[in-house]
């Protein structure tokens, strides 16, 4: 097994190349919103393609354009290239026309991901919401790996509805792992609903942090960060022991032209994956 820092200096051998995948499976996890299963066609890309949790491939379907996509599969097994992709718009919509079979082009992996070398020895709060919990399932599947090189583990997840909740075994699985809790809440619950209903920073209150030795993951609508940050840090966890997945548009992505830009950061390969005290000022604001 090759550790989180060694596959992000592995990455990106040559970044304009695209490489073609062939679709071997297409999950429905909820309305709009597939997982496609990948694996490269060339077996020499194969055996070499690795990529750190947290990282993101462009995404490029022949013809009519690219998007950038989180990296959902296990870094420990990178033969198969997992994304999940909600349909939103031109290349999404086309995208989800695809079927097992077809090809896409994959250029990548991109940027930073989850400090998770930084993390062991430490408790790991992990705070997603909708989509969001897609970059950190290769994170959570690292430290599952690796159990015991981390402390208590805490999953918080939020959804707008029940139908919104993706991947309900592996929240079923997780929950199983020693030192592990996973709390799941909706905005609106429905009859099938067991578990909290309200937003995802309520459940902070469900959880005991230590807030000297706690690591905190966000992932989600750029609201529940700026609402969820003030709230971890009155707790006491200091915001440079926060880390959170961030989302701009992205052409390049390899900080040539200047779309992904955050403050003084390119999104694309200074992040995704930011440290929450370097981005505060920029968090939820527009055009800058
Ligand atoms: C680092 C990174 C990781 C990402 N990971 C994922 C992922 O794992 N899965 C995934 O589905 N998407 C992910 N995205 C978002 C994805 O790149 C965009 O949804 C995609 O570029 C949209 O392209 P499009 O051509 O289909 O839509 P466009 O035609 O570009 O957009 C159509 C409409 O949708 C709106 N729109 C665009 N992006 C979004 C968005 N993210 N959410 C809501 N509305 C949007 C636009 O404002 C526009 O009104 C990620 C983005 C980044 C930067
Ligand atoms: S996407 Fe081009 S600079 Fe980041």
């Amino acid at each position: 097994m090759i550790s989180s820092s060694q596959a992000q200096a592995n990455s990106g051998a040559n970044p304009y190349l695209i490489q073609s995948a062939t679709i071997v499976d297409k999950i429905r996890e909820a309305e709009k919103i597939d997982t496609y299963r990948l694996r490269f066609v060339d077996e020499e890309v194969r055996r070499s393609f690795r990529f750190a949790a947290g990282q993101f491939n462009m995404v490029y379907l022949f013809g009519v354009g690219e998007v950038a996509i989180s990296i959902v599969s296990d870094p420990d097994e990178p033969e198969f290239l997992d994304h999940t992709i909600r349909i939103v718009g031109r290349v999404t919509e086309a995208i989800a026309r695809l079927q097992q079979g077809d090809i896409l082009g994959i250029r990548g992996p991109f940027g930073r991901g989850w400090p998770l070398d930084e993390a062991q020895g430490k408790d790991v709060v992990i705070v997603t919401g909708g989509l969001g919990c897609a970059p950190v399932v290769g994170a959570i599947e690292y430290i599952f790996r690796r159990r015991r090189q981390y402390g208590a583990v805490k999953i918080l997840h939020g959804v707008k509805t029940p139908h919104d909740l993706l991947y309900r075994e592996r929240f079923d699985a997780w929950r199983r792992h020693p030192d592990t809790e996973v709390l799941l809440t909706s905005d609106q619950p429905d009859k099938t609903w067991h578990y909290h209903v309200g937003v995802v920073t309520e459940l902070f209150e469900k959880v005991t942090i230590d807030p000297a030795r706690t690591m905190v993951l966000m992932c989600g609508p750029e609201i529940m960060m700026r609402l969820g940050v003030p709230i971890l840090m009155r707790r006491g966890i200091p915001a440079n022991a926060i880390y959170s997945s961030l989302e701009r548009h992205m052409e390049c992505g390899i900080g040539l032209c200047g779309h992904c830009q955050l403050g003084p950061f390119f999104l694309c390969k200074d992040g995704p994956v930011m440290r929450y005290d370097r981005v505060m000022p920029w968090v939820g604001r527009n055009g800058v």
